[in-house]
């Protein structure tokens, strides 16, 4: 009885009440203005943007305005603290763009720009002090532009989103020397902040910390700053949000904000439930830890070939589940590409560290020699998500396990554990393309090299797309995914994977299935590949080759950043072959590097019906027929112009040109790592 008591009681309270008007509330669905994707639920979570919009905001503010300053002008003290969530998109693992606790002259906040823009500034206003906005953002995307430390931070931010003050996510702990502990911000888990300013001593701190610890002394950010030229009278408090072409959902679970006092502290009990993305991590791995201490206790009290036997089956286990791999009846019409995974164990000497090749498109790479063939491979471990598609992933890894050309690397087999899938590949001695193009002090590849290169690639894709029985679309062509075998012959790896695999460990590939950067404008809109966007890949591939330089470079002038922008600027000028890697110095033929220049532009052509097919290309590339003659650097500058006029259209809260910084944004989370 008195439990229900109890109960009603604290329901009773759940629908909290402000006590002071204006100066101290807890969040309820009350006295809240919302605007853009931010919903508020019936059960007091606010969520601020969801997982299926691009390009959005969100914001939620208190409705009525707070009187922030004393009459002599000096700015009260403050508290506030939230409890948020992010969920990066299911199978993205990487997340945008953030969230900021915001204080505001105005709740509503036109024309404002998704993205890294937080849904608090645009371009014509950003750095602009009469915004009177102060914001701590907790910010998931590296953007270059606002000189954001990485992809997981949390800054002060005073009309502007360059951060005054800005550190990686995580709090010093109060006990043992105060280490201190990383969070990550995406990981799906609530987190709470504390924001809080001290009027007397004109200091501001944050902290940050998963709410079911204490809340650690010291403070993560803690600023001395005046808040009094930035602050006016009466200002709004709430919270904004964004997402980008990367999407999150993102929740507040509770606020509360205090003027001249501190505010109140959750009952994590009442917290309300929102949808955790993730699912239970390996609950059968929890559950064989007491079997195995069960064992052990049992043995200790009883007599010694017992414990013998406990300690022979705790070996066995151990043993087993070193090698344990996950096998379906399904798969045993593979037979010829499945691998055991004790062969693949024993081959890279226990994926030890100095086997490690290097980590690519999807997960470490680890050299190794095959046990009874001697054979060299390459082993590259995939995490995967073994509920969704694996028969078809399967039976994909065997169709492409069948192909074969001198200009592919060949996929030898595969092996499947928990949440783990080991792609075994042809040994390619040399490594990437990359590693020869990029970051090279001297020149590494000679002209007549690259030309051999780019030829052999557009052999390989060539076959993909036209020779083999069905169309096989690559998906996430790049320098990267190009290895060279020990006869200096361009190979193409990793074809038609990006579809199937997580993309956790590299954030410059998207679930998109690509590499920013090297994804077509259509792709990006309709999320759907094909030849023609392969193509797009392989025009930037080309401008990567001939330029040696990747496709945006944040750190090169503004008209350079944007690769096949500035190459086409220069055609437009006639001087395209300035663009060419300056390591080459003259060492290049005129023609051939004309014609890939042109070619790579002619391929990453913003109209996807305006590229040619491979067959045209390797024609091209041949010398068999000349380029088309209506092609010229007017007709891109048109078509650039055009697509993005489309898609602003199709985007209403982006402006004009958005093409551009739609791939800006983008390629900066790239830069990240
Ligand atoms: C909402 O605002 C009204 C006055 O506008 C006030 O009477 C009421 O207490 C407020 N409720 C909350 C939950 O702040
Ligand atoms: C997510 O936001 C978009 C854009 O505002 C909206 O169209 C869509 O209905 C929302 N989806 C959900 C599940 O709320
Ligand atoms: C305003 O008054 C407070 C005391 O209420 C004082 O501490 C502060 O220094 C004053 N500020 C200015 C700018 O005079
Ligand atoms: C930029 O944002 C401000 C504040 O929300 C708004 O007043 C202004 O109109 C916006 N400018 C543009 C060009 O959208
Ligand atoms: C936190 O992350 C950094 C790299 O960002 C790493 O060097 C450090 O060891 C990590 N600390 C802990 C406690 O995990
Ligand atoms: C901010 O942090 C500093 C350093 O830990 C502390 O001395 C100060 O009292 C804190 N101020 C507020 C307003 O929490």
């Amino acid at each position: 009885m008195s439990l229900i008591v109890l109960i009603l009681f604290l329901l009773h309270r759940l629908k909290f009440v402000s006590s002071n008007i204006h100066d101290e509330f807890m969040f309820s669905g009350d006295n809240l203005s919302v605007d853009g994707t931010a919903e508020i639920e019936s059960d007091g979570l606010f969520k601020l943007t969801n997982a299926t919009g691009r390009q959005t905001t969100g914001h939620v503010f208190y409705s009525l305005p707070l009187r922030f300053k004393k009459p002599n002008g000096s700015v009260l003290s403050f508290s506030t603290s939230f409890i948020f969530a992010i969920l990066p998109d299911d199978q993205y693992h990487i997340s945008g763009h953030g969230l900021a606790f915001v204080i505001s002259p105005s709740k509503d906040l036109p024309g404002v720009l998704p993205s890294q823009y937080l849904g608090l500034f645009n371009n014509s206003n950003i750095g602009d002090p009469s915004n009177h906005i102060v914001a701590v953002e907790v910010d998931t995307i590296l953007s270059r532009e606002f000189s954001d430390i990485n992809d997981n931070h949390v800054g002060i931010d005073i009309n502007s989103l360059i951060s005054i003050e800005s550190a990686k996510a995580g709090y010093h702990a109060d006990d043992n020397g105060g280490g201190f502990m990383n969070l990550s911000l995406i990981s799906g888990d609530p987190l709470q902040i504390w924001v809080e300013y001290d009027g007397a001593e004109k200091q501001l701190n944050v902290t940050l910390y998963p709410p079911n610890i204490p809340r650690p002394h010291r403070p993560l950010l803690s600023l001395r700053q005046d808040l009094s030229p930035f602050i006016l009278d009466d200002m709004y408090v709430g919270f904004s949000s964004s997402t980008g072409s990367i999407r999150a959902t993102h929740y507040i679970l509770a606020w509360s904000f205090k003027m001249n006092g501190q505010a109140k502290d959750f009952d994590l009990s009442r917290l309300p439930k929102f949808p955790q993305g993730r699912q239970q991590e390996n609950p059968t791995k929890k559950k064989k830890k007491p079997k195995v201490l069960a064992i052990s206790l049992s043995s200790a009290s009883l007599v010694l070939l017992l414990a013998t036997i406990s300690v022979i089956a705790l070996i066995t286990v151990k043993w087993k589940r070193r090698y344990m791999e996950v096998l379906e009846d399904w798969e045993v019409q593979y037979g010829p590409h499945r691998f055991t995974y004790k062969d693949l164990f024993i081959a890279t000497k226990g994926f030890k560290e100095r086997k490690l090749l290097g980590r690519g498109g999807f997960g470490g790479v680890y050299r190794g020699v095959l046990p009874t063939s001697k054979i060299h491979v390459a082993v590259k471990r995939v995490s995967h998500d073994s509920r969704q598609g694996m028969r078809e992933f399967v039976a994909e890894i065997a169709t492409i396990g069948r192909l074969r050309h001198p200009n592919l690397v060949r996929l030898l087999g595969y092996c499947r554990r928990k949440g783990e899938l080991l792609l075994v590949y042809d040994y390619m001695p040399k490594g990437s393309l990359n590693k020869f193009l990029f970051d090279q002090p001297r020149l590494t590849l000679s002209w007549a090299q690259r030309f051999k290169i780019i030829r052999d690639v557009a052999s390989g894709l060539l076959y993909l797309h036209h020779q083999w029985v069905q169309v096989i679309i690559h998906r996430d062509i790049k320098a990267s995914n190009v290895l060279i075998d020990g006869e200096m012959n361009g190979r193409l790896g990793d074809f038609g994977l990006a579809k199937w695999c997580d993309h956790g460990t590299d954030p410059q590939t998207t679930n998109l299935a690509g590499t920013l950067g090297y994804i077509a404008p259509e792709l990006a809109r309709t999320g759907k590949a094909t030849t023609r966007s392969d193509l797009f890949a392989f025009g930037s591939f080309l401008l990567e080759v001939a330029c040696g330089r990747r496709p945006v470079e944040p750190r090169v002038e503004l008209e350079k950043i944007i690769l096949v922008d500035w190459v086409t600027d220069c055609w437009g000028r006639e001087d395209i072959l300035q663009t060419l890697d300056p390591k080459l110095g003259m060492e290049y033929v005129v023609e051939e590097a004309e014609l890939v220049l042109k070619l790579g532009l002619l391929c990453s052509h913003p109209v996807a019906a305006a590229r040619p097919s491979m067959l045209s290309v390797v024609r091209y590339l041949n010398g068999d027929a000349p380029l088309p003659e209506d092609f010229n650097a007017n007709v891109l500058v048109q078509g650039r112009n055009e697509n993005s006029n489309e898609i602003a259209t199709s985007n209403p809260s982006s402006e004009k040109g958005s093409r551009r910084s739609l791939t800006i944004t983008e390629q900066f989370i790239s830069v990240g790592r």
